[in-house]
């Protein structure tokens, strides 16, 4: 159990960074929690809220990460878990492919969890043992159908993150990979496709604090997922003839 640690927690507005939020305001940690819209907190009761700080942002956005730095100083002056959630997901539909759908994916999932790390780094470096934990996604495993924009961009953020965990070999702080499945949340809400092994967010939060506490370097849910995935990812052929055109949009 994670208890008494300041937590950086972004993408805290809804699906799995709400449920994460919530979960560790339970156990008696210091939130700051960061979103564009941070509203659905505020429903949240007293007793959690009063250890609850929000930190209102969007990383899509250079100016206001550079105020959200500077409004985190007054917060805080070590991080002890900073977990960079936030993401979107935008699909490809062939024929048309839009470069401005491509740039904003990148600009959020890559370029602004790089604006995160750049913020939360020299914080969790005043921790003794600082975790920096990215949410990635099993669509970087193999490719999906649709997904050139969302998967390309979280395959990015895993070769960032491995490169970070290679430079601060020598830091107190652990890099922590997490790659979830389908998880049922207003991002997955919208597919319109069959989504295996689907899980509940509290499945996942379980998943990202038992691997933020056991410091794993890579953590993948569902297991069975995450087997078969990286099995695909051996037999690329079968995987692209013959399964993934069977996850098109009908
Ligand atoms: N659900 C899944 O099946 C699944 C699977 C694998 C990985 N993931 C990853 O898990 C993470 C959370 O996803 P979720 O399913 O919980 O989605 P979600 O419910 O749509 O939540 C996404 C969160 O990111 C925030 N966000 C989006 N754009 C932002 C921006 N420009 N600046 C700041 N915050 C921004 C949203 O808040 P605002 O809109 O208020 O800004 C929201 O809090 C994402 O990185 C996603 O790629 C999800």
């Amino acid at each position: 159990m994670i208890v008494g640690k300041v937590v950086w927690v972004t993408g805290a507005s809804s699906g799995i960074g709400l449920a994460l939020v919530e979960r560790l305001l339970g156990w008696g940690n210091t939130v700051i929690a960061s979103a564009r819209n941070l509203g659905s907190l505020e429903s949240l009761t007293v007793p959690l809220a009063s250890k609850l700080h929000l930190l209102p942002c969007d990383i899509g956005d250079a100016d206001s990460m550079r105020a959200a730095s500077a409004a985190m100083e007054t917060l805080t002056e070590h991080l002890d878990i900073a977990i960079l959630n936030a993401g979107i997901c935008e699909y490809v539909d062939l024929p048309r492919l839009d470069s401005e759908s491509v740039a904003r994916v990148f600009n959020v999932n890559m370029v602004g969890t790089s604006r995160c790390v750049e913020i939360a780094l020299p914080l969790l470096e005043k921790s003794p043992a600082g975790v920096l934990a990215g949410i990635s996604s099993l669509s970087s495993v193999v490719p999906f159908p649709r997904a050139e924009a969302y998967g390309a961009s979280k395959a990015a953020l895993d070769y960032f993150f491995d490169a970070l965990a290679i430079d601060l070999h020598d830091s107190p702080v652990t890099v922590s990979v997490i790659r979830p499945g389908f998880v049922a949340t207003p991002l997955t809400d919208k597919n319109d496709f069959d989504m295996p092994a689907i899980v509940q967010p509290e499945r996942a939060v379980r998943e990202i604090l038992w691997a933020i506490e056991s410091r794993k370097r890579w953590h993948a849910f569902p297991k069975r997922l995450a087997w078969t995935l990286n099995l695909m990812a051996m037999c690329k052929p079968f995987w692209r003839r013959i399964l993934a055109p069977r996850m098109r949009k009908a």
